[in-house]
C-alpha cells in the first residue's frame, strides 16, 4: 500500500502526528516548534548517522548516551540536562531523540524535567520504539529498586518512524519489537499478518494512539498494553535481564493464554491462536530459560510494579482483554505447568 502513513494521537491541544514509512526522516523538521532556535539531539553511538535529521539554520548540539540498561539512570539525566544548559537550550527550544526505546525513554524524561519541560520529537529507529516506546508519552529511567520506576508522562510534539532503519536492526532487537507487535493481534482481535510491514506498524500505532487518547495516564484501558507482561517482567528479573524483553513478552503472551484457559475464560482453540501468532507469524519460539523454577517466577511476578496488592494479569476472554487481579497461586502454577508442557 502507501509508502508513508500518518496517524494522529488525539490529546486535544497536545495532539501529535506519528509518521510511519521508508525515507520519512525529513518529516522531522515539520515537527519542530516555531519557537525553537536550538536543537539538542540525543542519540547513541550505534545509531547510523544517516538517521540523524538535519535542521537548516537551527543551532544543533549532539548528546550521546551509553548503550544498555545500566545507562538508563538519573546520572544520565543529570549529565544531559547539564549539557543542554551548556549548549544554551531554553524552554522554546527542542530535544530530538534518535534511536530505540531506551533513547526515547531517557530523552523524553530529560525533556520532561529540563526547565520543567521542553518540547521533544522522537525519531524511532527500532521496531519496539515505533510501535510502543516512542508513542504515548511514557518516559523514565531505572533505579536499583526497579526498571522505569522514576519517570513522567511527557507527550512528544511528533514521532517519525524511519523504517529504513529496520534493515540494519540487530536480529535480537527486531525480536523485541515483534514480541510487542504480537500483543496487538490480541488487543484488537485482528489478524494483522495480512498487512504490509508499513501498514502493520501504522496499525499498531493507531491501536496504541486510540488507547492513549482514551486513557493517557493508565487509569483503565491503557493497562491492556501490558498484555503478556506480568510473566515477561518476572522472566526478565529472574534472568537478570539476559532474556530480551520481546522474547519474554512472547512467552508471557502464551502463558496468559494458558492462564485464561485454566480459568475458563477462553477455549483451547484460542490458546492455539496465541501459538499461531507468536510461533507461526513472528517465529518467536523461545523456551523457558533453564534453571528458572515456578516458585521463583511466582515471587518475581509479585514484584511487578503494577502488582498493587495481588498479582495482576491482563487476560483474554470471549469479549476481549481485561485486567484481572486476585488470581490464586494454584491457578498461576497450573498454567505455568501447562506452558512448560506445551513448550516442551
Ligand atoms: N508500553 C505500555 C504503555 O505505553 O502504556
Amino acid at each position: 500500500m502507501s509508502d508513508a502513513v500518518e496517524e494522529i494521537v488525539n490529546l486535544g491541544d497536545r495532539s501529535y502526528s506519528v509518521i510511519v514509512g521508508h525515507g520519512v526522516l525529513s518529516r522531522t523538521k515539520t515537527m519542530i516548534p516555531s519557537s525553537a532556535r536550538r536543537v539538542a539531539i540525543v542519540t547513541q553511538e550505534g545509531i547510523p548517522p544517516a538517521y540523524i535529521p538535519t535542521f537548516g539554520v537551527l543551532a544543533v548540539s549532539t548528546h550521546v548516551i551509553g548503550e544498555g540498561e545500566s545507562h538508563k539512570t538519573l546520572t544520565t539525566i543529570e549529565r544531559l540536562c547539564r549539557e543542554f544548559s551548556q549548549a544554551g537550550l531554553n524552554r522554546g527550544d527542542v530535544i530530538v531523540a534518535v534511536g530505540g526505546g531506551m533513547v526515547t525513554d531517557v530523552a523524553g524524561f530529560a525533556a520532561a524535567s529540563y526547565h520543567r519541560g521542553i518540547p521533544v520529537v522522537h525519531v524511532a529507529t527500532s521496531l519496539l520504539a515505533m510501535i510502543d516506546a516512542a508513542v504515548g508519552g511514557k518516559t523514565g529511567v531505572n533505579i536499583a529498586e526497579g526498571k522505569n520506576l522514576v519517570g513522567a508522562y511527557w507527550q512528544p510534539h511528533g514521532v517519525v518512524c524511519e523504517m529504513d532503519a529496520l534493515d540494519t536492526l540487530p536480529a535480537r532487537e527486531m525480536r523485541c519489537g515483534l514480541g510487542e507487535m504480537a500483543k496487538y493481534h490480541f488487543i484488537v482481535r485482528e489478524d494483522l499478518s495480512s498487512l504490509s510491514m508499513v501498514d502493520r506498524i501504522a496499525r499498531c500505532v493507531r491501536i496504541k494512539a486510540d488507547i492513549v487518547s482514551a486513557d493517557e495516564r493508565e487509569g483503565g484501558i491503557r493497562a491492556l498494553l501490558n498484555y503478556g507482561h506480568t510473566l515477561a517482567h518476572a522472566l526478565e528479573i529472574a534472568t537478570d535481564f539476559s532474556i530480551a524483553h520481546g522474547e519474554a513478552v512472547a512467552i508471557g503472551l502464551l502463558y496468559a493464554a494458558h492462564l485464561a484457559h485454566r480459568m475458563g475464560r477462553i477455549d483451547s482453540a484460542r490458546v492455539d491462536q496465541h501459538y499461531e501468532v507468536v510461533h507461526g507469524v513472528y517465529g518467536l519460539r523461545h523456551a523457558l530459560p533453564n534453571g528458572i523454577t515456578p516458585d521463583q517466577l511466582i515471587i518475581d511476578m509479585g514484584r511487578d510494579k503494577k502488582a498493587i496488592d495481588s498479582i495482576t494479569f491482563v487476560l483474554d476472554s470471549a469479549t476481549g482483554l481485561e485486567v484481572v487481579s486476585g488470581v490464586s497461586a494454584d491457578m498461576i502454577r497450573l498454567a505455568l505447568d501447562d506452558l512448560v508442557l506445551r513448550l516442551g
